[in-house]
Parts: structure tokens; sequence; C-alpha cells
């Protein structure tokens, strides 16, 4: 049907006679002659109309164009007349003078503009979403889903050079717990039972080690019954690896090989090998298992200076088994009342009770927290005139959330430069498990994460404090990846399985078919999981993940074009002896 794409018609043409598809992205009337900008994929291509060179049907079929009609245009590739010349188009310079235009199809007056004037703003995401395939020909979008096409294609490329499979793993199976709730999908054939959709394939790809396939990537879909947020969807896909007979450090080799190649493909910089943080000195030191690395700023503990302080509250919270840590913010003496406020309802929003601060003067200190300084107070904790103090007293798990918050805040209140633009980082040593409240015991990732061998016999009397080989790829502050050396031996397996509280029955009823494996000779194993929605996002510069999913639900967890999820029919229901009742 057509000789090129409209974006890709340039000055070397000239001259040639040319067939170009696309929709109608503008239309201008001057009279005697119309201007279209004709648009495909490949970008914008200006059309001519005009009595001199169109046919009679070409200039009667232009009258009748309505924007985002689909068009057939044959004419002759022409140079612009130099003041018509447009430097921001990749075609400006050219131009197709029509003498023929077929309508291929019309189109009703789009819902929302695909092309906007750039003085005009977007229409709600909302109204976009629920427009979504007329949304989908912006540019802008179709440059995202580009790109990611563009780093899936490089994984592939990049694991099958380095000796990994592909291959597929169910997405009708057994719960796979990734500590969210599981999408449950009803059998006909077995009424009663139900199919739940993975949440990753995590269970499968160790089931492919111990069946001898070494290396397995997988780009998979994952289905998590979440609360939703900017960075996460209930349908999502990873890049899943997982290898036979490795170590942390081969799995941190692969990945950085891996985002080396992918920076190329989106024009970043990933220069291995990456910085590594243990995971205690990521909360010490950021209040953050995944910082963002970008601003040189550090958390401090300040309990002994400010611990000895005539403050109630400060004495009061170390006397609870408190530490106070804090911020010291290099000029920051500099911000208004209301900017400080801001950082304190960020510590607040991320569940402090508030933060105290000073303000470091020539002669002492001011604020709330200021007017309890010694005369050295300032020089003990290496603050100086100009310079503000915020801090945090409490115990480590409410200050450590606060003081992320507030460091966040700060870094834009204080627009702090950045010591790089591309901040890789990976946290290592990963609790086990985590504190489920009433001494209940839950798995900080997964149950399937290796104890480090250096603390495997904390298990029973600390367990708490048992570090896993885990570990995460980080990103800007985004936690891009997780993974870990996984347990190969059935009776750890089973131990583990028994510290979350399963009973043995629960252990077999669950994990049977995999501690059966294990028991099989399983080699020692370990992997990762990548979020290839939040690459993409976070390469193509964005941060919200519907921007590179071409049909994302929304933060209702509705898919708004399609209309779902909906009502069954009673006779559906029926089949899959299901009833509907009431529900909290
Ligand atoms: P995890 O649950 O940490 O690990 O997920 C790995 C990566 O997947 C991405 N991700 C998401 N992306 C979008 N929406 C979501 N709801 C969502 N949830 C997770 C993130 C995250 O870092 N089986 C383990 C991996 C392993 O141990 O090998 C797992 O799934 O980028």
């Amino acid at each position: 049907m057509r000789t090129a794409g409209a974006g890709l018609v340039a000055s070397r043409m000239i001259g040639r006679e040319v067939r170009i598809a696309g929709w109608v992205h503008r239309r201008r009337d001057l009279g005697g002659l119309v201007f279209l900008d004709l648009r495909d994929r490949s970008g914008i291509l200006q059309v001519s109309v005009g009595p001199e060179w169109s046919s009679e049907l070409a200039l009667d079929a232009v009258r009748g164009l309505g924007v985002e009609d689909v068009i057939l245009v044959r004419g002759v590739v022409a140079a612009r007349p130099e003041a018509a010349r447009n430097p921001d188009m990749a075609t400006g310079d050219v131009e197709v003078q029509a003498s023929g235009l077929e309508v291929l199809n019309k189109a009703r007056t789009p819902a929302i503009p695909v092309y906007l004037p750039p003085e005009e703003e977007l229409p709600s995401e909302k109204l976009r979403l629920r427009h979504r395939v007329l949304d989908l020909r912006r540019r802008e979008l179709q440059a995202k889903l580009e790109l990611r096409h563009r780093l899936v294609l490089a994984v592939r490329n990049y694991f099958d050079g380095q000796g990994f499979y592909e291959i597929e793993t169910p997405i009708l199976t057994k719960p796979t717990p990734e500590g969210a709730r599981d999408f449950l999908v009803p059998s006909r054939v077995h009424p009663g039972e139900f199919f739940a959709l993975p949440q990753s394939p995590q269970i499968y790809k160790q089931l492919l080690m111990i069946a001898g396939f070494d290396r397995y990537v997988q780009i998979a879909r994952c289905f998590r019954d979440e609360d939703l947020r900017a960075d996460r969807q209930p349908e999502f896909t990873q890049i899943d690896v997982e290898a036979s007979f490795v170590q942390p450090d081969d799995i941190f080799g692969w990945c950085e090989g891996l985002m080396a190649k992918l920076a190329e493909v989106a024009d970043i910089d990933a220069t291995p090998p990456f910085r590594r943080l243990s995971y205690h000195d990521a909360m010490e030191r950021y209040g953050s298992d995944r910082p963002d690395m970008r601003y040189d700023l550090e958390i401090r503990d300040c309990t002994d200076v400010l611990g000895a302080l005539e403050s109630g509250i400060l004495r009061g919270a170390v006397a609870r088994g408190g530490r106070i840590r804090g911020l010291a913010l290099e000029g920051g003496a500099r911000l208004a009342r209301k900017q400080i406020v801001a950082l304190e309802d960020a510590a607040r929003a991320a569940g402090a009770p508030g933060l105290l601060w000073a303000k470091v003067t020539e002669t002492g200190a001011t604020g709330p927290l200021g007017r309890f300084f010694r005369d050295d107070t300032g020089a003990r904790l290496g603050v100086a005139a100009g310079d503000l103090l915020v801090v945090a007293a409490g115990a480590d798990r409410v200050t450590s959330p606060a003081l992320d918050a507030a460091r966040a805040a700060a870094v834009r209140a204080l627009q702090l430069p950045r010591v790089t633009e591309h901040a890789w980082l990976w946290v290592t040593g990963f609790p086990v498990f985590e504190d489920a409240g009433d001494g209940a015991l839950a798995a900080n990732h997964h149950p399937f994460v290796h104890p480090d061998p250096a603390d495997a016999h904390l298990l029973d009397s600390d367990p708490l404090a048992v570090r896993g080989l885990a570990y995460d790829l980080v990103y800007n502050g985004t936690e891009l990846g997780s993974g870990s050396i996984r347990n190969h031996d059935a009776d750890m397996q089973t131990r583990i399985l028994a510290l979350l509280g399963l009973d043995p029955d629960e252990i077999a009823r669950k994990f049977g078919f995999l501690l059966e494996a294990l028991r099989s000779g399983a080699p020692p194993h370990g992997g990762i999981a990548l979020g290839v929605d939040r690459l993409a996002a976070r390469f193509s510069g964005g941060s919200s993940l519907r921007d590179v999913i071409a049909f994302p639900k929304t933060t209702a967890a509705r898919a708004s074009f399609e209309g779902a999820p909906s009502g069954v029919s009673p006779e559906e229901l029926n089949a899959l002896g299901i009833r509907i009742g009431a529900h909290e």
C-alpha cells in the first residue's frame, strides 16, 4: 500500500513519487491550499494539497477530512520553501505534494485530542485511560513502548549469549508466596477447587534447576492482588532469572552486564561494578533499603551528644532504648519555616510523631531543638553557622523511615546537587524474617531465601537477626530487582517453613512437591527477578508504570478501556459451582 513511513521521508527523496498512509494529525486550510500533517508510527509528514499539483479527486477528498481519519496519499516529495522549513520536525525540510488522496477509513471526532497545541495540557489520566487507544497514538507513549520492546529484545539476546534458556512456566498454578494476595481462578472441571495465578515463577524456576536446566530466564508475567501504588501494577512483567552452582557474585555479574547493555539501548549510564551496601548500613546511613545514592546526604547518630541535653523528649526517647538520629543540612538554615514544616510533614507521613530541628547561627542555635544547644553542641556534631539539623528520636523502626522521607524532602527543598545522574547499588544481606507481631515470624522476602551460613546458628535463638543470602538491585532509589540464593537442602527449607509457623500438614500440603524435588538431588542455586515495567519506566525518564504498559490497570485496579473486572452471568457462575454472597 505504501512506499515509506511518514516520518522517514527525507531531502534525499526530493523529486520521488511516494505513497504514504496514516492518520490526519492536523489540517490547515489556507483557501486554495490545504496542509495536512500525516502521522504514522515513524513520525509526521506535511502533505500539501493544492490546485497546481493535486487532482480534482484529491481536492474533493481533502475537503471532507477530519482529524484521525485514515488516508493514503500519493504524491511527489518536494523541498519546502526556505521560510516554511520547520527545524523542530524530522521531516521539516520537505513535504509531499499530493496528486491523489484516498480515505481508507473515517474517524469519529476523537474523545480526547491526539494532536495538542504545545500550550495545551493533556486531558486527565482517567480520561486518557478510558480512551487508551487514542492516547496510545501520542508519540510519547509510542516511544516508550518502542523502548520497552528494545529493552526486552536486548534482555533475550544477552541471556542467550550467556547460555540461558527461556522456559515458560504455568499461569494456572498453585499459590506462590511473594507476600501479596493471590488472584484465584475457579476450576470448572473440579468445582470448589481453584488455581492461583503466579505471583512469580519462583518455585517453578527452582524446580527447573533441580531438573538440571542450569540457567533459566523468562520474561514472565506475574499477578498480585495488592493495593496499587505508582510503582505497582496487579499484573506486571519480570525478567526472571535462576542458575545452578552459583554464588551472589555470579548473579551480580550477569545483572551488571545486562544493565550495561540495557543502558546502551536507553542511552543512560550503567558502568559495572555497582556499589554494594549491606542492608544494615543502608538502614543506618539512609534509613531505607533502597537509598537514592544520587545525593550525598547521610543520616548520623547524634544520641551521645543530643541525649545529654536538657530536653525531656530526647532524654525520654533514649531512656526507652531509642536513638537520636538526624540529618545535618549544610546551608539549611536558609530554609523558610514553611519548608521546614514540609520536612516534618514528610516524616509524619512516614509514621513518626515529628522531627526536632535546630538552625545553627554564629552565636548559638534556634528552633525547638536549637534552644537546648550548649556552647559546644554544634561543634561536637560538626554543624556550623548556616546549617540546619533535623533529628528524629525513638526506635529505629520509626526513625529510619521518617529520616528517609525527610532526606528526600530535604533534597527537594535545598535542591541538593546530584553526585551522579545514574546511581546503581546492590543492597545485600537482607534479614530472612520479619516480625509479624505477637512473637510470630513472616518471611522478609519469600520463604526460599538461604540463610547466611555465618548466621545460621541464630535460627532458633534469634531468628530476626539472621541475614539471608539475599540482595536487591537499586537504581536512583527504585528497587529494580530482588533475588537470593535458595535453600537447596530440604531439611533447611522445612525448618524455615516451620519457623514461619506452618505445621507439618500445611508444609506437606503447600510445599510437599517442592520438598520432594529438593530431596531428589537439588543443586545449589539462586537467582533474581528484575521488574521490566519499572526498568522501562525509569529508563524512559518517567515514574509511572502505566506509561510503559499498553493497557494498564488504573489505581482502582480496573481496566478502564475494555471495562474489567465485570460481572458474569448466573449460568457461568453455576457452571463453576460459585454463588456470590455478601462480603465485607
Ligand atoms: P519480588 O517480589 O521482589 O521478587 O519482585 C521482583 C521485582 O519485580 C518487580 N515487581 C513489580 N513490578 C510492578 N508491579 C508490582 N506489583 C511488582 N512487584 C514486584 C520489582 C521487583 O524488584 N521471586 C522473587 C525474585 C527472586 O527471588 O528471584 C520475586 O518475585 O521490580
